[in-house]
């Protein structure tokens, strides 16, 4: 695993803008592979200063969301649907039907994660997925369990990521209690994964990243087994 340890969260950010927009330049037509949370915003705001520059051309790029609250409206400013074109697509010219999320308010969860898994599979690989981690070591909404899933599936939040999570809602009783999220198995076949993570509160998922054992309990750990990972993270969350 490649290790890029950064002093701060600006210079983090801009680690991880400077791949994407490597990317985008030479491969104007590639797969993303997205992530929400307050880890990547620092990202986004950089690759839309760039985009606003004329540095970067997204109108060929397509995007995979990780994951989506369920059940829960694209219109609601908690879902990650608005989190995305808030953050990122509403400022860059990627055309909406490059982007994909999973559907969060999709009659059936069960058909609606097939759907995404097979789309995900139909297209080419991902060529950047950005990831953030849970304190937990959560990725994506793979949250730690007895057994992790391979392939898109709907799961219910921990009470550790409700608790997480409620600093963005009204209340914890808001926070929706299930997601569809990509499995571990969608994660890792990206050609290339950037997992970011700055802060004391992501420090002993991270420690666990970087030791030599795999386990369900911190389902990051499974990155260990691609052989492409760059993790991008601050001293705080390193040390
Ligand atoms: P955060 O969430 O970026 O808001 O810390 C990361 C995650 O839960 O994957």
């Amino acid at each position: 695993m490649e290790l890029i340890l950064c002093k701060t969260y600006e210079e983090m950010s801009l680690a991880a803008a400077d791949q994407i927009s490597e990317l985008v330049c030479k491969k104007p037509d590639c797969t993303l592979g997205l992530a929400t949370g307050s880890t990547p915003v620092g990202m986004y705001r950089e690759l839309v200063k760039r985009y606003e520059k004329g540095e970067l051309d997204f109108s060929k790029v397509k995007t995979f969301n990780l994951d989506e609250y369920y059940p829960i409206s694209p219109e609601n400013d908690q879902s990650y649907y608005y989190f995305m074109h808030d953050n990122l697509f509403s400022h860059i010219n990627i055309p909406e039907e490059n982007i994909n999320i999973p559907c969060g308010n999709a009659p059936d969860a069960e058909a609606e994660c097939h759907r995404y898994e097979d789309l995900i599979a139909a297209s080419e690989a991902v060529d950047i997925q950005i990831l953030g981690i849970g304190q937990n070591g959560h990725i994506g909404f793979n949250e730690p369990d007895d057994f992790l899933y391979a392939s898109t599936h709907i799961t219910g939040l921990t009470d550790s990521t409700i608790a997480a999570n409620a600093r963005f809602f009204e209340s914890e009783n808001d926070v929706p209690k299930k997601a569809l999220t990509m499995g571990i198995g969608t994660i890792l076949r990206a050609k290339k994964i950037i997992l970011l993570a700055n802060g004391k509160s992501k420090h002993a998922a991270i420690s666990a990243l970087l030791d030599d054992k795999i386990t369900t309990s911190c389902p990051a750990t499974f990155l260990k087994t691609h052989p492409n990972v760059v993790l991008i993270c601050d001293e705080e969350a390193y040390n």
